[in-house]
């Protein structure tokens, strides 16, 4: 049986020309700054996203850490959405590690914060019951809004309300390149706004491994210190690097398949009988849909299509998220769809 896998976009697999690339990768100790193809990687990272600097890291979630950390001291605040990655899937980091307070607003559906509830978040600095707020971090597109885009309008918003008050923003642009895509633009215009970005390969861009954190030149030496706090500084780690430096000259463009996928997935999902789900809210490679009440629960029904093949993954009692991804086919997705449909039908309320 074919598995059809739409739990995330982080278990593609590394495409041929990105083994080949890292079989011959060049290498050198990149703790030292010797390693040339993690260089090239850093470089092109830098370049693409528009900002002086970028720095190799294992993960998102270390990015994303470093970037707390790089920005904020012990005990200062940063504001994020209540469905942000960083507030709720990154094992507390930045405040077990950085002691840093994470001060939550309401995410919208659309994954933005309202300016208006970011301003009544930021802390007066003249009065010493508070933590002192330093920064303001959003998501592009953001995981638990279903992918939502944000646009560099919002963001120009945001930096305008930010510069008011003198706070850096960090963007968690896991998947900023799907932004991109979206919004027809490059993804230097998705972070202009942003102080530090951090960004992924080894999701929809398929790389096995790596993420990046760009910003200032000033910035990114920071970033190198505290990736060196939280150990993840690797010696030869070119052999990594080079699947990641496919993966942005290869990898960025087709994502637009995976979004008309996820379209056509989520248009055949809502005309099931228990879905709700608003398919013109599917902006990217996300789906994440409800089960109606008199609909079996979210767990029965991805244990019935996982037994016919078909994974997705459950993100609450009646929800369901599906992730389309290099690997995934038209006809895959309507095989999802025939599996999903006789799960719904199979499984009892
Ligand atoms: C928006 C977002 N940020 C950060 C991460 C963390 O990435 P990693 O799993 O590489 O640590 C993820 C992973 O799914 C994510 O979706």
């Amino acid at each position: 049986m074919r598995v059809i896998d739409l739990r995330s976009d982080t278990v593609t697999l590394p495409t041929p020309a990105m083994r080949q690339a890292m079989f011959d990768a060049e290498l050198g100790d990149d703790v030292m700054g010797e390693d040339p193809t993690v260089n090239r990687l850093e470089a092109m990272a830098a370049a693409r996203l528009g900002k002086e600097a970028a720095v190799y890291v294992p993960s998102g979630t270390m990015a994303n850490l470093v970037c707390l950390l790089s920005h904020c001291a012990r005990g200062e605040e940063a504001i994020m959405g209540h469905m942000a990655h960083t507030f709720l899937f990154e094992a507390g980091g930045s405040a077990a590690v950085g002691g840093i307070h994470p001060r939550t607003v309401p995410n919208q559906l659309d994954g933005t914060l309202d300016l208006g509830d970011i301003e009544a978040a930021i802390r007066d600095p003249n009065n010493p019951h508070y933590p002192a707020t330093r920064l303001i971090c959003l998501e592009n597109t953001h995981n638990r809004c279903s992918g939502a885009v944000l646009t560099p309008s919002y963001m120009a918003q945001v930096r305008a309300l930010a510069d008011r008050y003198d706070l850096k923003i960090h963007l968690d642009g896991a998947r900023i390149f799907n932004a991109a895509i979206t919004l027809g633009v490059a993804a230097a215009a998705v972070a202009h706004d942003a102080d530090s970005v951090s960004f992924c390969l080894s999701k929809g861009l398929s790389a096995p491994v790596g993420s990046l954190v760009c910003g200032s030149a000033e910035f990114v030496r920071e970033a190198r210190r505290q990736r060196k706090v939280l150990g993840g500084g690797m010696r030869q780690a070119g052999v990594l690097a080079a699947a990641g430096i496919v993966a942005l000259e290869t990898m960025v463009d087709r994502l637009a398949e995976d979004h008309a996928n996820a379209r056509r997935l989520a248009v055949g999902l809502a005309s099931l009988p228990g879905i709700v789900l608003d398919p013109a809210r599917i902006q990217t490679n996300i789906v994440i849909f409800d089960l109606a009440a008199g609909a079996p629960p979210a767990a029965r029904v991805v244990a019935g299509m996982a037994a016919h093949g078909v994974k997705m993954g459950v993100v609450g009692p009646r929800r369901i998220r599906a992730v389309t991804h290099y690997g995934i086919g038209a006809d895959d997705i309507e095989q999802a769809l025939t599996v999903a449909k006789a799960a719904l039908e199979k499984s009892p309320a």
